[in-house]
Formats: structure tokens, sequence, C-alpha cells
């Protein structure tokens, strides 16, 4: 049928199918900035405005949409620079946006702004609250809400016609002092080196800066530390076709795939013949159809640390939601026909969905295929994807010699990590008859390597592109469906696009690793650690995809920060023992945080328990036994992800400042042990006969990067107007990282953040690089990046300074390309005498010796410093329904350097509402016969803008000198503290322990029934 839309103020006439859904129909005219986040109406990514009202795209039909008008972000503003062409700009509420660092992968941008502009539209002057209450219909996932909320209030100041203040000029009560043992920022009183960068000499300890701000008395770092603006936000702002989904192809087919009813069944028989004879239908295929080969799904370096146990089709399935079939089809409507005239001939097998009955010799196996191969101790024989032992010094010596043991067991849950951008791909033959995956991927060079055995194609062959990402936190260190489009491609000849529903991101993702664990801990009564143990019992699902690495990590990292103190100290007692099991769950893979917020849970928790059965104060019991600055991390010398150890020092340590900032912003002297703060009152004084409050501790760290492994590459080319090309194979998925990179590069060449012109990521164009995870953008791709610009540097002041020697002729002192500084777009000689970067880059180009100026950087770490922080919560629990509200949470982080103080403090916001959903609310569960209980974000509830708590960020700057600006990871840490800090706040209001999480209302009232 034919209808006529208003959009935008256009008429547009589209031919469309009864059922098509308004968001259908738009993208297919090119309105990619409305964005497919569910199916359901759920998500409000789809959000447009009808006769002004924001309403959901994806469930509304096309044909009901006639007679109204339809706006879309399209509608508002542009670039203001067209050239000769001068536009109004953007919307104030797309400036704002983009000025507060409002945008984080931008997925869910357009529907928020919309939504705002209705608001602001009926409502000038709107409070916080209202404002959270027009944003609540658009869920993200990156930000945690806070600064899209501010980015609201300012444009209405805005529009009010009031005055703003600029971003980057803290008010002076925000600032926290430092305390004067501290030293000033590295570089602020001393010159610059030669390479632009702080000298080797500059002290570690730095400034503390509140919330997002910096020091603004920094002068030495012109780019490095300040708020600038994200380089992909006025893009992402105005909904431009910028992620993967968002791409035209004549000729384009739709891929779907079959998944398992069963658990765990081999495939007798399976028929096709009627699928494939369907009109419409391009290619049916099953594991009859392509090559077998096993691999790996995890997208990790070379070689895979892990079992390779996957096919892409195989004959036997080991999930509900596993692969059976995939098509190809010229429509959806067609390509879901045929996945219904598919038969398929089962023999059910008995399934595991106890990971300590998946242990049993008589537990049937679910890996008995001959191509398995093995890592390290995995076992298909014995459902053992991967087992880790890990003893440090002499645990059994260390409880014997413990006053009291403290043994107590944990469980965490399967979480999922719902990016809004579901995973989607595009994939086709090139002309040169070379394959091209578009796909929303952190590991575009991973993908690449590991899918060419797969495909049956040589590297060279392949070019992956990674446009923007919506968001991955994980899910998207996967090869996860690239291969379903390649195949069908292979067997079409045919551009073919496939994007998972939400439904099935539920059922066939990748999720966080459950776990059950064990902890031993041996203590003095003067709160001395003697040892440590923990055991961890994992649940990796059908397959082995980064488990041994992510459970090694809980160990890894959680077990770490306690030592012991006194002799205990100097030589620590600690054990990790942990199994990773297969069952018939879907797969856990990668999920921010990478098995430390699993470690985290269990070990905060016990040093909770320990501290107030020993009358101990929590805090300082804590900090007696932590890691320090100078000590040897314990694990280096006997664990490295399957590879050999090597001892490594802990070089800057910020956590007792942590603990100090975040005490002083919480309030902690003033409520912990005073009991009026925690009897709640109404403002008349009375005490709520029900309501509690408590307040809570964990302390945490992380890794950046993993040594001796993971490597990242830059390149950077200088144009003869003085701008630069960075090109990185580093992706940024949200977190910021292509500007952050950008601005070391800027501080190196000397020029704004804004000359710096960023392509991110694509195998054929940019270098390699490991790809986003492990917390290592910034200090891997970072340090690569540095080495880049120092070469381009380099050629720079050796034609500027022969510049200059040409202009003073033999009056002046003979310049060398070391006495050069860049500065401002400028080469200055040390008199002052300056050429821009504008005549050098003409001048290599086109005018003298010409020479393309370009640096090549690579960097493998040695070392993977560790961030540390200490996370706050604070509840108030209503003990007759359980019911359990946080009201703040106050984070103070050591990242080392913050590079830029908006875009890390968004991390650090979006990071603790994703950990405040695994605090309390957060499970994917199954029934008995393996189906899942959550297939929708009705169900599987995120925090949404108008349910968030107060949240603050704190952070404490050290200087890690193994970082050329000295930084440390901030991605992750986020994700440890707070689902412990939620469970002791939860026990300092009402004396309840709660030991597995979520901690939802009905275990704290189940708890209360017993206390
Ligand atoms: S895509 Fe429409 S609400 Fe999710
Ligand atoms: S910025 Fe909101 S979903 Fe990523």
């Amino acid at each position: 049928m034919n209808i006529k839309l208003q959009v935008n103020d256009q008429s547009i006439e589209a031919e469309v199918q009864p059922g098509d859904s308004l968001l259908k129909v738009l993208r297919a005219n090119g309105y990619f900035g409305v964005k497919h986040g569910c199916e359901t109406g759920e998500c409000g990514a789809c959000a447009v405005l009808i006769d002004g009202k924001p309403t959901n795209s994806c469930v509304l039909l096309a044909a009901q949409a006639e007679g109204h008008t339809i706006k879309t972000i399209e509608a508002l503003g542009e670039h203001p620079e067209q050239g000769w062409r001068t536009t109004p700009g953007l919307h104030p509420l797309q400036q704002a946006f983009v000025e507060t660092g409002a945008i984080q992968c931008g997925y869910c941008t357009p529907a928020q702004i919309l939504a705002a502009q209705t608001l602001l539209e009926n409502n000038p002057d709107p409070t916080e609250a209202e404002v959270r209450e027009a944003l609540s219909g658009v869920l993200c996932r990156c930000t945690g809400y806070l600064k899209p909320v501010q980015a609201v209030l300012r444009a209405a100041a805005v529009l009010r016609g009031e005055d703003v203040e600029p971003i980057g000029n803290p008010p002076p009560e925000l600032a926290i002092p430092a305390p004067e043992s501290w030293q000033p920022r590295p570089g602020e009183d001393e010159p610059l080196t030669e390479s632009g960068l702080p000298g080797a000499s500059a002290p570690t300890r730095t400034s503390i800066m509140p919330r997002i701000w910096v020091s603004s008395a920094s002068k030495t770092w012109q780019q490095v530390g300040k708020p600038e603006l994200k380089v992909d936000a006025v893009k992402l702002v105005q909904g431009k076709p910028a992620f993967t989904a968002d791409f035209e192809r004549r000729g384009m087919l739709i891929a779907k795939v079959l998944h398992s009813p069963h658990a765990h069944a081999r495939i007798r028989h399976i028929d096709v013949s009627v699928a494939r004879a369907v009109p419409g239908v391009a290619a049916v295929l099953t594991w009859q159809d392509i090559p077998r080969v096993a691999y790996s799904t995890a997208g990790q370096s070379d070689p895979i640390p892990g079992p390779l146990d996957s096919f892409s089709l195989d004959h036997k399935v080991r999930f509900v939601g596993d692969r059976v079939a995939f098509v190809a089809a010229e429509t959806e409507d067609i390509a879901e026909q045929a996945l219904k005239l598919i038969v398929v001939d089962y023999e059910v097998l008995p399934a595991l969905f106890d990971p300590a009955q998946a242990q049993q010799p008589d537990a049937p196996r679910l890996h008995d295929e001959p191509e398995f191969v093995n890592f390290a101790d995995s076992d298909a024989s014995l459902n053992l994807a991967a087992r880790i032992h890990i003893d440090i010094g002499d645990v059994e010596r260390g409880l014997a010699e413990a006053d009291q043991i403290f043994e107590a067991e944990y469980e965490v849950p399967k979480v999922q990590q719902a990016h809004i951008e579901p995973h989607v791909v595009i994939t086709y033959w090139d002309e040169d008859d070379r394959l091209v995956i578009r796909t929303s991927t952190q590991v575009p060079f991973h993908v690449r390597r590991q899918l060419a055995p797969v495909l049956g194609l040589p590297i060279k062959r392949i070019r992956v592109i990674k446009p923007r990402i919506g968001g991955g936190f994980g899910g998207k260190q996967e090869v996860l469906i690239e291969d379903v489009a390649a195949h069908l491609t292979i067997a079409t000849g045919r551009p073919v696009y496939f994007e998972y529903t939400r439904e099935q991101e539920f059922i066939a993702a990748r999720s966080r690793h459950p776990m059950r664990i064990r902890m031993v801990t041996g203590v003095k009564r003067d709160g001395t650690i003697t040892a440590n143990a923990m055991y961890a019992l994992s649940d990796t699902g059908a397959y082995g995809c980064h488990a041994l690495t992510v459970t090694g990590n809980t160990g890894h990292k959680a077990m770490a920060l306690y030592v012991g103190d006194g002799v205990y100290r100097q030589s620590p007692n600690i054990r990790f023992y942990a199994d990773v099991v297969y069952t018939n769950h879907p797969p856990a893979g990668a999920f921010r945080g990478y098995g430390v917020p699993q470690g985290f849970w269990p070990v905060e928790r016990h040093m909770e328990k320990i501290a107030r059965t020993l009358g101990l104060d929590p805090i300082e019991f804590r900090l007696k036994n932590a890691l320090r600055a100078g000590e040897l991390h314990p694990f280096s010398t006997a664990w490295s992800e399957g590879r050999e150890p090597r001892p490594e020092t802990i070089q800057t340590n910020g956590l007792e400042e942590c603990v100090r900032q975040g005490k002083a912003v919480i309030g902690w002297d003033q409520k912990f042990s005073n009991p009026n703060w925690h009897q709640f009152s109404s403002s008349d004084g009375q005490a709520h006969p029900y309501l509690r409050r408590g307040i809570g501790v964990a302390l945490v760290m992380q890794g950046t990067a993993i040594p001796y492994l993971d490597m990242g590459g830059a390149s950077i080319k200088m144009n003869e107007d003085g701008s630069f090309n960075l090109l990185i194979g580093a992706t940024d998925l949200g977190t910021g990282s292509d500007t952050v990179l950008a601005q070391m590069a800027a501080e190196v060449l000397g020029v704004p953040t804004e000359d710096l012109v960023v392509y991110s990521s694509d195998t054929d164009f940019t270098p390699f690089d490991k790809g986003a995870y492990a917390s290592s953008t910034t200090y891997i791709s970072g340090t690569a990046v540095v080495r880049a610009a120092q070469a381009c540097a380099e050629r720079i002041r050796a034609r500027g300074a022969r510049l200059l020697n040409e202009r003073a002729g033999s009056d002046g002192p003979v310049l060398e390309a070391n006495d050069i500084l860049l500065r401002e777009r400028k080469a200055i000689s040390p008199d002052g005498r300056w050429v821009s970067l504008a005549e050098i880059g003409y001048n290599a180009m086109h005018h003298e010796d010409q020479e393309q100026i370009m640096g090549v950087g690579s960097f493998v770490s040695p070392v993977a410093p560790p961030p540390f922080a200490a996370q706050f919560a604070e509840v108030t629990v209503d003990i007759k329904t359980g019911q359990l509200t946080v009201d703040r949470l106050v984070m103070a982080v050591d990242s080392g350097t913050i590079v830029n103080p908006i875009t890390a403090s968004g991390q650090i916001e979006g990071g603790m509402t994703q950990a405040l959903g695994y605090a309390v609310c957060e499970e994917m569960r199954y029934d008995e016969a393996g189906q899942a209980r959550e297939r929708n974000l009705r169900d599987y509830h995120i925090f949404q803008a108008n349910e968030m708590p107060q949240l603050d960020t704190i952070f404490v700057e050290t200087f890690e000198p193994s970082h050329p600006f000295g930084v440390k990871a901030v991605a992750e840490i986020p994700m440890d503290g707070v689902a412990p800090a939620v469970g002791n706040a939860l026990r300092d209001a009402c004396g309840v322990d709660i030991d597995a999480n979520p901690i939802t209302p009905e275990k704290i009232w189940r708890a209360l029934q017993t206390t």
C-alpha cells in the first residue's frame, strides 16, 4: 500500500506493507536519526515527535501516522559551518548536549533531545525532577543520566535568554584542596622537555579534582586535562548516519537465524527444502553447507587464551538460543516465514544447568566433538572450560597463625550488557572481490583474524569497518554475528544485513559469568589478615569464550587488594582457585569489569563482616591490609592469563586519598555510628517506624591493559593547513577514547584538539589495535598515539628550524630541531621567532624537499598499573517491606592523570549506574528447561533517568610513570564497588547480610524475618 507522511515539514510517499512500523519506514527513507533498540516500545531509542508528542515509532504502524506531523532529530539544527553557506547552527539542546558531555555512544541522544524539546516547549523552566521524568522514556546505558539532565537544564536556561557558565570554569567551591604533602601537577612548575612532555623527574602525586573539574591552575598542558568537546559529538547530536545500520546498499538481503528451542540436543535431520523454495529466499544454510572449523568467538589477541569449541553451525545445540540454520531473504517477513518452514528432527539430550552438577563424573558432556581444541587446563571430558590454581605464599600456615578464621559463601548473578544498539553487521563483496564486514564491534582486527579460517578467506581478502558503536560494554568483544552475514554473502554473492532483535540479545548474546564463591580468611585480633583464599565456581554456559581470562581476573584483581600487614604484607598468603565449567546456559563472555565485579562482591562483603565481628572500623581495617605503592602486585609473579608471569611493582596508589575525599563528600564521619542519622525522621522530627538509613563502603582496584600481549598502533599525517589526520585502530564505543587520543596527540603537536581529524577504525586504513577492552585504550593506544605524534613532531621541528634559519640568513643563531617548541599551531624558537604549522605543511608538501610528514607509533606495555577507588553508598531501607532505596553513590577514583574530566566522569557515572543494576535489580534467570525468563527491557530492568540516586565523582590524580601523560584506566573500575558498598550499607541500616546479589526487596524481607 502507498502512504503519505509529513516528516520534518516535507511530504514523503512510501510503499509499505500493512504491518510495517513507522520506525522501519522512516529509516528506509533515510531518517537514520531514528534508532532501533527493541521492537516492543521499551527503550525509547526510536522516539519521534508525532504532533509534538514523543512517540515510540517501533510500535506505531506507519499507516497510523498518516495525517499527523512527524518530527525527527534531522529537523533540529545543523553544523554551523557549511562552507559559504551560513546556518543557524545547532539547536540549544544539541549544543548543550555537546558541551556538557551528555553524549557517550550517542545512540539514545536523538530521542533524548526530542523528549527534552517537548518538555521545554511546554515548560521553559523545569525542575530537575521534571527533566528526569521527561527523559525517563529513553533508556541510556552509558551516561547515568547526570549529564543529559544537566544538558537539558542548561539548554532551558539558554532558551530563556539567561547566561550560562562556560564549561571548564569550575566554581571555586567545588575544588577540594589537595593536602600539603601532595606535589603540584607534574610539569606545572617545570619547563617542557623537547618532546613537549613533562620531564621524567615529574613527581607522582598531583592534584585532586572533584566531580568533573581538573585544576584550572595547570598551565603546562594545553590539551591534556582539559574538558575538550568530544570529537564525534556534533555528528551524533544531529543523528547523522554514523552507526553500522545507517547504511544503504542496493540489493541487500536480510538475514535471520533459527535458534534452538532445546537446551541440549543433537540434530538428527534437518529439512530446508520447503524454506529454500519460498519466493524471495536467497539462501538457507545448515551445518552441512559450510566448512566445519572450530574456533573461539572471544575477541582476543593471538593465541586465544581459551578452548576452540565453537562452530558457525553445528549438528549439536547446547543452549536454548543456539544456532540451527541461517536464512537470507529479500525481506524480513520472507526470512521469518522461511525460518518457520525449516523442519528439524532433534534428539533431545539431558541438560546441565547447575555448575556443580556439571562437575560430576556421570554428568552429560557438552563438548564431545573431536575437533575441540584444548587450552591450558581445559578438559572437555570433565565439562571444564578452564581451571585456575594460584598459590601465593603459604595459605595453610597463614590460617594456622590467625586468631580467627572467617568462612562464607557468596553468589553473583548472570547479567546482560544491554547496550541499546543491538549487535548488527552488514557484509558485501567489494569491487576487488574482497569481503567487507561493516560491524558494530569492539575488536575489528580480531574479527578479521578470527573469521579468516572460518570463512575460508585469507586475512588480506577481508576488510572490517567499525563505524560508531552504540555501546558495547564487552558484549561486542565477541565475534558473535559477523560470520552469519558473511557466510550468507559468500553463499549468495549479495550484501547481507543482520541485526539482533532485543529478544535475541537476551537469548543468544553474551553476559557476565555467574559464580558461586567461597572465601576463607585468617585474621589476627588486631585486624591483620594472615591469609586469604577464594574458590570460584564459574558458569561459562555452553561455550568457553573468555572463560579463563574473565574468571582469572576475578582473583587476579579482587584478591590482590588485601595483602595483610606487617610480615604478611612482606610475604602475603593468598590463594585463588577456580573451575570454569560448561553448562547448557547461554554462554557468558566479556562484560565491563571482566570478572572483577564478581570478585569484589564476596571480598568486600567478607571484609565488612570481619571488621564488624572483630569490632574494627571497617575503613581502617581495610586500609591496614590494603596493597600500597612500592609493593609487588602479589599476582604478578603467579599468573598472567595463561602466559609467563613477570613481577610488577605498584608505582602509584591514591587509595588512602580516595578514602579521605570520599568520606568527606558523603559525610561518613557524621553518619557512620550516628544512631540519630540511621533513624529516618520526617521533617517534623518524628522517627519513622520502618525506615532506616545505612552507609557503606567498598575499596576496589582494577588493571590497565594486558602486559606483554595487547598492542595498540596509531599513525598521524600532517596536512598543508597544519591540521592532522589521526588514524587509529582503537575503537571508541562511546567512552570518548577518540577524543582523549586526539588530545594527547594535540598536546605533543602543539595544536588545539580540533585540528586532529580522527578516524577509527578500518582494518584497511588504520594501524592495528587490539580493540577496546581491558580498560586499555587511553593507556596502550594513547602511548602509541604519543609516539606517532612525537615522530611527526620531530619532522615538523626539523623543518621549522630550517625555515627559521633560512629567514634569519647569517644574522641569527643556527637553530637545531631540538631548539624548537611546538605550541599554538607554531614552531617557536627560544628567542620567540616562529613559523606556523600551516607554513611548514605547505613547505613540506609543495615547496621544498617535499615529503609527507607522518608518524607511526606502536606500544605494548610491560606493566598493567592498577587504578584504585573508594566507593561509598547511602541507602534507606523499609524494614517492613524490604524495600531498598539507594540514595547516593560517591566514588573517589585514582585513575592517574585525567585526560578529559568530562568524558572520564561520564565513564564513572555510567559505570556506577550499570553497577547499581548489578547491585539491586539485574539478573538473567532461566526455567527448568533452560528458557530465559527475561527477554525484553521491561522484565530486565535497567535504571531510568527518574530512578537515579545522586551520583558524585571525585578524581584523585596520581601520575603513573609508565605512561607519557601519567594515565591509568578509568572505564571498568566503577563497576566493581557499588554492589558491595550497597550490601554493606544495607547491613549498616538494619543488620541484614545478603550474600547473593542482586539485593532484592524479597531477599531483604526474608532475611529480616530471621533476624
Ligand atoms: S526501538 Fe522503539 S522503544 Fe525501543
Ligand atoms: S549515550 Fe545513551 S545509550 Fe549510549
